[in-house]
């Protein structure tokens, strides 16, 4: 989706269709006041018969509009003027792209604002590459056809290649939810990671299972046992920063395939477990875009990587696993997988001596319960790094919430036959119980923890993102890189 910048004005720009921006509640303005102009007050008239209004998230389409030379234009709305932010930008721009994107379409030109700070801008852009793809990968009938001309005015160049970097990876993430598992699979995601890697100047190390047998990963090689395919664990290395500075690190839950295993799941809760990996995808996107906008940081990114399978070889109820760590894990859950693919991957991340980390993980229906699936949790064993993660968040308009992580609740997770188990006393509390799992793995180190069981895959559209991958927590990830900095 190549995007371009113009000042040509809204009046003389050659364009199939047009985005103008308004604010609801104040007098028109920027371009809109432009447009209203050009077509003799129709823009006024419509807000005054209550046609439009500017609310947030309005999407009015407007055809063979006056005054302008393209033949549609849509008119998005802002909300109030005081409460625009990054969030609300990148919304507007996506459901207008989203709406134009129901068909094929040539130049499509956005005047939203002509004076936007170029955060503001930058997350415009990025909506408006996001907004336009859809999850019809494999139909032959397409429902979106992505903008393949976009033009953007008022919006510095640079701005808007941010823009676009960050708009792509978050359609990296998506379309990496929204294959099939039998397209993604581990050794499938690690070539993209190593696609993506060579591409953007990242260097890329994958162990297969046989490295992963000589580091001795029993906790999430055990997981990767009941499937046919292969686990990998996938290690990205960006260096933007000074040679000696402890990277951060990303780190996702890459569960191409969560059928339960053993401990099996009903077919409405697997039918969309193709989003297990998305923790994964997440961290591959956000590595993309890290070293695309070249940020002068140390990011190591990490991706476990397996299919949670039943077959004779499966690992069992009642196992005892050795973690990398040396800890001992009773399996009470085949389905509480996630947390043993990732108490390796932490304790390989820890020995990358990071300064920090972040993991992402589709980990419990628990987290779903407690925030719903917009929200994502955040848990946390040091509350400094935990407040910068949420005001990255906050900035981008990417919705998380804190949980609680009481030491008490640690002992729910101790075992009676090995040093802990891989699920609580009851499912009461289950984000919480799995973060205190986690923890064990993390040596003490600054460790966020976000659970994105439900935003990372919507079960229906919005009206700015079509139903499927999200791709939320890339852009939260990229911020927080360039603030680490
Ligand atoms: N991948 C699931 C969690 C999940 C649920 C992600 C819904 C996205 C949407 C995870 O592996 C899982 O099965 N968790 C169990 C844990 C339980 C067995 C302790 C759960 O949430 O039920
Ligand atoms: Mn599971
Ligand atoms: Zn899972």
């Amino acid at each position: 989706m190549p995007v371009t910048t113009t000042t040509e004005s809204l009046t003389r720009i050659t364009a199939e269709a047009l985005v103008v921006g308004i604010h609801a509640e104040s007098p028109l303005s920027g371009p809109a006041a432009e447009f209203d102009r050009a077509s003799g007050g129709l823009l006024g008239r419509l807000i005054e018969t209550k046609e439009v209004s500017g609310k947030k998230g309005e999407v009015a389409t407007l055809l063979a509009p006056p005054g302008v030379k393209a033949g549609i234009i849509i008119v998005g709305g802002l909300g109030p003027k005081e409460s625009l932010d990054r969030g609300v930008a990148y919304k507007a721009a996506a459901a207008a792209a989203k709406t134009l994107a129901s068909k094929e379409r040539g130049r499509v030109a956005f005047y939203l604002a002509d004076n936007w700070a170029s955060e503001l801008a930058e997350a415009a852009v990025c909506g408006s590459v996001v907004g336009c793809v859809g999850q019809d990968l494999y139909r032959a009938k397409k429902s979106r056809f992505p903008l393949a001309d976009i033009v953007w005015a008022g919006v510095d160049a640079a701005a808007a290649r941010r823009g676009e970097i960050l708009g792509e990876a978050v359609n990296l993430t998506r379309r990496l939810v929204n294959e099939p598992p039998s397209e993604i699979y581990p050794e499938s995601f690690a070539n993209e990671a190593v696609r993506v890697a060579e591409a953007s100047g990242i260097k890329i190390e994958v162990w297969d299972q046989s490295r992963l047998e000589a580091e001795r990963c029993g906790s999430l090689l055990a997981v990767a046992r009941g499937s046919a395919r292969e686990p990998r664990l996938v290690i990205l290395k960006y260096s933007g920063g000074k040679a000696d500075e402890p990277p951060l690190a990303l780190v996702g839950k890459g569960v191409t395939f969560d059928s339960g295993g053993l401990s099996i799941k009903p077919t409405d809760g697997m039918k969309t477990m193709k989003c297990d990996m998305a923790g994964a995808a997440t961290v591959l996107g956000a590595m993309q875009a890290i070293a695309q906008l070249k940020l002068p940081v140390n990011v190591v990114g990490l991706c476990g990587l397996v299919e949670n399978m039943l077959s004779g070889n499966s690992y069992k109820l009642g196992d005892v696993l050795r973690a990398r760590s040396g800890k001992t894990i009773e399996v009470l859950n085949t389905d509480a997988e996630g947390r043993l693919v990732l108490a390796d991957v932490l304790d390989v991340t820890v020995g990358l001596n990071p300064s920090r980390i972040i993991d992402l993980a589709t980990l419990t229906g628990a987290c779903v319960v407690a925030l719903g699936n917009d929200v994502a949790g955040l848990m946390t064993n040091d509350q400094a790094w935990c407040d910068a993660l949420k005001s990255a968040a906050d900035t981008c308009g990417e919705p998380v919430w804190q949980l609680p992580m009481f030491a008490d609740y640690a002992e729910q997770i101790r075992s009676e036959v090995a040093d802990i188990k891989n699920v609580g006393e009851g499912r009461w509390g289950g984000a919480i119980t799995a973060a205190k799992f986690l923890e064990e793995f993390v040596a003490g180190k600054p460790w966020v923890h976000i659970d994105i069981a439900g935003p990372a895959f919507l079960e229906s559209a919005k009206p700015w993102l079509d139903a499927g991958g999200s791709g939320f927590g890339v852009r939260t990830l990229v911020e927080l890189a360039g603030k680490t900095s």
